[in-house]
């Protein structure tokens, strides 16, 4: 007899989710017909906030590299071949084009390797598909080409293409790699979407922040009278510190001819820039409000990665940890997409545990 661990579940075909983080994948999978049943992060922030979000998830608060699949196996009364999707993105700042602008070097980076413990989980549970996602810079990691090769010698047919979440309903450009595979069927990218979302449609009803109640749009910023003075000078809606005259630009801006996008602001009819770890401050990317003088608020950061309004996060934290979550987050919308395709493709293919 199955315990209620499984039996709860066989509605719908069942996810997991390696490097949770703060759960923008999981909530994808789920608005995309999946039942998310295990999670796995070592981050306390994150799992908090995970936990906020997605009370019916089995977590894993540990580093992925102490855990054996025997072990959700066990809790979860998984089978191999049981689950549906094994779905995942792992550090992603090892592989950034970033980094390797200042000169490091990608392939010596520890976390790197993160993305090959995927790999224990495929061997084990043996799911029918496995999808993954990464900043473009992966393709070019010695890791990923391993990765694809075993996944290959394993069974799988997998594919992987660089696609911008703007076009999938997520108000922001974000290019990423999109890793897709089946278990012996190939499963394809989902089509772009129609409508495309802007700033204005994801932030332009907020109330300013201060008094919200909502204590992630509440959080004050400091800023030096010198970097204010800047701030109000940036033409409205879309503007750029070199829309400046020179006198009114900051000495280090005279100096460097790069990083145009710093201290600009947002413009209201087009997507956002990438939301990253640093979009709560201006001197990291085109981070300013399209009016307001002063960085995004983390709630519009959210709302720009397509989060409800009404996601939770931890109240008593900084606005850096918080940055760092959102930034890493996976839109939902762009999972979403993808999601819908791989369950309609298992479910096709008879292989599926959905049966509606
Ligand atoms: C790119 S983020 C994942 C974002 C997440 N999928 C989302 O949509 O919100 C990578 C995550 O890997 C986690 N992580 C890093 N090293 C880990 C490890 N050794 N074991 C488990 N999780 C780890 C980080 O805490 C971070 O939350």
């Amino acid at each position: 007899m199955k315990p209620t661990t499984r039996a709860v579940h066989e509605d719908r075909p069942t996810a997991i989710d390696l490097f949770s983080g703060c759960g923008g994948l999981t909530l994808g999978l789920k608005q995309g017909g999946f039942e998310v049943i295990g999670a796995v992060d070592n981050d306390p922030l994150s799992i908090e906030t995970y936990k906020a979000n997605h009370k019916d998830v089995t977590v894993w608060p540990t580093d992925i590299r102490e855990l054996k699949p025997a072990q959700i196996q066990s809790t979860l009364n998984l089978e191999p071949g049981d689950l549906d999707l094994l779905a995942g993105c792992s550090p992603c700042q090892g592989f950034s084009t970033m980094r390797t602008l200042n000169g490091a070097l990608r392939v010596d980076d520890p976390r790197n390797d993160l993305l090959l413990e995927v790999l224990r989980f495929v061997d084990a549970l043996r799911p029918k598909a496995v999808m993954i996602e990464n900043v473009p810079g992966l393709a070019d990691d010695e890791s990923f080409q391993v990765f694809c090769g075993r996944m290959e010698n394993g069974g799988y047919h997998g594919d992987q293409d660089v696609l911008n979440a703007a076009e999938y309903g997520v108000p922001q450009r974000r290019k990423r790699l999109i890793y897709i595979a089946g278990l012996e069927i190939k499963i394809p990218f989902a089509e772009p979407v129609q409508d495309t979302l802007t700033v204005r449609d994801a932030i332009g009803d907020l109330p300013e922040p201060g008094e919200s109640g909502d204590p992630i749009h509440d959080l004050p910023e400091k800023r030096t009278p010198r970097v204010m003075q800047l701030i109000q000078r940036i033409p409205q809606d879309g503007g750029s510190r070199t829309d400046l005259p020179v006198q009114f630009q900051l000495d280090c801006h005279k100096r460097c001819n790069g990083f145009k996008d710093v201290y600009g602001r947002m413009a209201w009819s087009e997507v956002s820039p990438t939301i990253t770890s640093g979009c709560f401050n201006p001197s990291k990317g085109r981070f300013l409000h399209p009016e307001a003088n002063r960085a995004i608020t983390m709630r519009e950061a959210a709302l720009l990665q397509g989060f409800p309004g009404d996601y939770k996060f931890p109240k008593a934290t900084s606005k850096s940890s918080l940055a760092m979550m959102i930034g890493n987050a996976l839109p939902p919308a762009f999972i979403a997409a993808h999601a819908k395709v791989i369950h309609d493709t298992l479910k096709d293919s008879g292989g599926a545990t959905n049966r509606d």
